[in-house]
């Protein structure tokens, strides 16, 4: 069975500043995630803010293009979508939802329009009649009623509500991804879980497969198949969410895991690691040795590389690299890390 999706190596660069002394950021840099095609799956990409998420997302529903790389949904390469007359079958594969439901719809539209335009748009209706069962049939997986939502306006809604609307909207073209960044993030706490659960259901129901982005781990960790771990555009960690839950690999991800208890935590308000002093940043080496709690100096100089732990579970971190000054043993507060049993070498001790 052929993935759904493949990332391969892409990058994305961005160049800040002036022509001659602006400098280049890699918002995505040599990003690789291959997405099994046997059976719908939702992957999640978290990561704080400013790592990359969003670019990652507008490269896969071609708002972007990348700077090296290639992406490839379903055995066809994206580049393949380029073509003007192609546009519209791209968009019967591959849906958006965007972070603010408010701006997803005009307010001078009614929002039933908009389901009716998509329908007949995609070629998933042929007129109007067909139309109106279409989007009955969309609104009713989302949990809500046509005649509730028509002839409404976006500002007769709850945001709630809006995002449903958004991703029965999305779900019309009946298409094999959607790719929805940020979801919940304007949405109220409390409501927040009922929105993610619905990928849950649609994913078997609609044979859909989801990428969901978001800084709330809890929702994460919960709703996912798979999980991606972003750091300033590096993949740092990517597997199986069971596996990632039951064996973080890459110290961020452990860290990240520690803070997860309390529902509806967020990186940005708690999770910033303050006990960890972020020390200066230096080109060299890993990009989250400042903050490792377990760096040492090696984690300065050298760049570490993609390991396989098993066929699905991938990290990137100097302690499962294989480099020759072999008295670098890393010590883990958790008991279940492999690399434990090994301290003979810990400088630390
Ligand atoms: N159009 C752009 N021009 C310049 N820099 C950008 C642009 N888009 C994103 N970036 C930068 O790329 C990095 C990643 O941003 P983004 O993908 O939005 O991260 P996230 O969604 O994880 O917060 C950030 O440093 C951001 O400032
Ligand atoms: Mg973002």
């Amino acid at each position: 069975m052929r993935p759904i999706l493949q990332i391969n190596d892409v990058s994305r660069t961005f160049k800040l500043g002036g022509m001659f002394f602006g400098k280049k950021i890699a918002a995505v840099d040599q990003v690789a995630i291959e997405l099994p095609g046997d059976k719908p799956q939702i992957m999640s990409i978290v990561g704080e803010s400013g790592s990359g998420k969003t670019t990652l997302a507008k490269l896969i529903l071609r708002l972007l293009d990348p700077s090296s790389g290639t992406i490839v949904l379903d055995g066809v390469p994206l580049s393949a979508y380029n073509k003007r007359d192609k546009r519209k079958e791209f968009l019967k594969k591959v849906q958006p939802i965007f972070q603010n439901p408010f701006t997803s719809f005009s307010a001078r539209k009614t929002v039933d329009t908009y389901l009716f335009e998509t329908a007949m748009n995609l070629d998933v209706a042929a007129n109007k009649k067909e139309a109106l069962a279409v989007v009955t049939d969309v609104l009713k997986s989302v949990g809500l009623e046509y005649a509730h939502i028509k002839g409404k306006y976006p500002n007769q809604f709850s945001g709630g509500e809006l995002q449903r609307i958004s991703i029965a909207r999305a779900l019309i073209p009946k298409p094999s991804l959607i790719v929805a960044d940020e979801p919940v993030a304007m949405i109220d706490a409390s409501l927040r879980m009922n929105i993610v659960n619905l990928f849950k259901k649609l994913k078997d129901e609609y044979n859909v497969n989801f990428i969901y982005i978001t800084h709330d781990l809890s929702t994460a960790y919960y709703v996912s198949d798979y999980i991606a771990t972003m750091y300033k555009g590096n993949l740092i960690e990517f597997g199986h969410a069971r596996n990632i839950l039951n064996n973080p690999s890459h110290p961020y991800t452990e860290l990240l895991l520690d803070s997860i208890p309390r529902v509806g935590k967020k990186w940005a308000e708690d999770a910033l690691l303050a006990d960890f002093e972020s020390k200066q940043e230096s080109e060299a080496g890993c990009k989250f040795a400042g903050r490792c709690p377990y760096a040492k100096d090696v984690c300065h100089s050298v760049e570490p590389y993609m390991v396989h732990l098993d066929t699905e579970h991938k990290v990137l971190c100097l302690k499962h690299n294989d480099y020759k000054t072999g008295n670098l043993a890393f010590v883990h507060k958790n008991s279940n890390h492999s690399d434990k049993k090994d301290n003979s070498h810990s400088i630390s001790g």
